[in-house]
């Protein structure tokens, strides 16, 4: 989702710096913002080799106005990337997490600008969906608030606010979902194909559950079910056997060739 995010941010004319320490990650992200740009271009998009020009790869954190956080939904991970980035960017900067369910307080608290950190979810694949779920931890400041709501809009999407609980709006809806469509296989009601279709010309969804898991990838689902499933303390949302057993297979979805389907 990096890549999708600094593709939004750069083709609404501002400079972004990427960075991803893992080897050849940003390099990835620049194929896969280049491939997209060449299909908004063909609809009439801005040139690819403009915005491109406006992304920089960077070995570290660099200072800048903004941070957007996309690493792994790993709390311990979170924290420590909000520690170091306190340090790396000036004092007024605004830390933002693009996370579908750790705790942005817990994050504010990692720092010591705890009223500039604020959540700013995207949705997959970035540049095509238009929610930015703007999601206020317990410190936030309204002034980091308005600002990244005026920013969601000029990045030519909609942004709709959330208080910090677990799974926040969205994946507190879309989880038990996927979950209950997870059931309904492994239960033996429908093959994947009939439930996915069932939700795509029955609730007109561009994708039925599975093949949504597949997009986010299985072990990014189970992790948001397990958030739910502590933070609310409801039964209901533990995630299901096969999620897990698939996860364990390293059966991940699209990213690994296969979780429900294969790629
Ligand atoms: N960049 C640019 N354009 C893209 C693109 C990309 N990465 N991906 C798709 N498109 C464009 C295509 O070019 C196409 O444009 P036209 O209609 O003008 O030809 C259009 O989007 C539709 O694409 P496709 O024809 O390839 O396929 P599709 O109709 O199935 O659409 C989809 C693909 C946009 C992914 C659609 O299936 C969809 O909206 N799926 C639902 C995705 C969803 O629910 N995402 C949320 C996941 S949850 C999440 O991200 C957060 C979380 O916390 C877990």
């Amino acid at each position: 989702m990096g890549s999708g995010i600094a593709q939004v941010v750069a083709a609404s004319g501002r400079r972004v710096s990427l960075h991803d320490p893992f080897p050849g990650a940003v390099d990835r992200g620049v194929d896969a913002m280049r491939t997209s740009l060449e299909r908004l271009a063909a609809k009439g998009g801005a040139d690819p080799a403009e915005t491109l020009a406006r992304v920089q790869p960077v070995d570290d954190l660099v200072a800048a106005d903004l941070l957007i956080e996309a690493i792994i939904e790993h709390a311990a991970a979170k924290e420590e990337l909000f520690r170091r980035a306190d340090a790396a960017l000036p004092a007024e900067a605004i830390l933002a997490s693009n996370t579908s369910s750790i705790p942005i307080t817990s994050l504010a608290a990692a720092t010591r600008r705890p009223e500039r950190v604020i959540g700013m979810h995207f949705f997959n694949p970035v540049p095509v969906l238009r929610l930015v779920e703007v999601i206020r931890a317990v410190q936030t400041s309204d002034e980091t608030a308005e600002a990244i709501v005026w920013l969601a809009r000029e990045l030519g999407k909609e942004p709709a606010e959330a208080r910090d609980f677990p799974g926040f709006v969205s994946n507190r809806i879309l989880m038990p979902f996927i979950n209950e469509a997870a059931y309904a296989l492994l239960e033996g009601v429908a093959e994947a194909e009939a439930i996915d279709t069932i939700a795509r010309l029955g609730f007109a969804h561009p994708l039925g559950p599975l093949a949504l898991a597949d997009l986010i990838g299985l072990d990014t689902c189970v992790a948001i079910m397990e958030v739910l499933h502590r933070g609310l303390g409801d039964p209901k949302y533990a995630p299901c056997p096969l999620l897990r057993r698939y996860v364990q297979a390293g059966r991940l979805g699209r990213k690994s060739g296969e979780g429900f389907y294969r790629y």
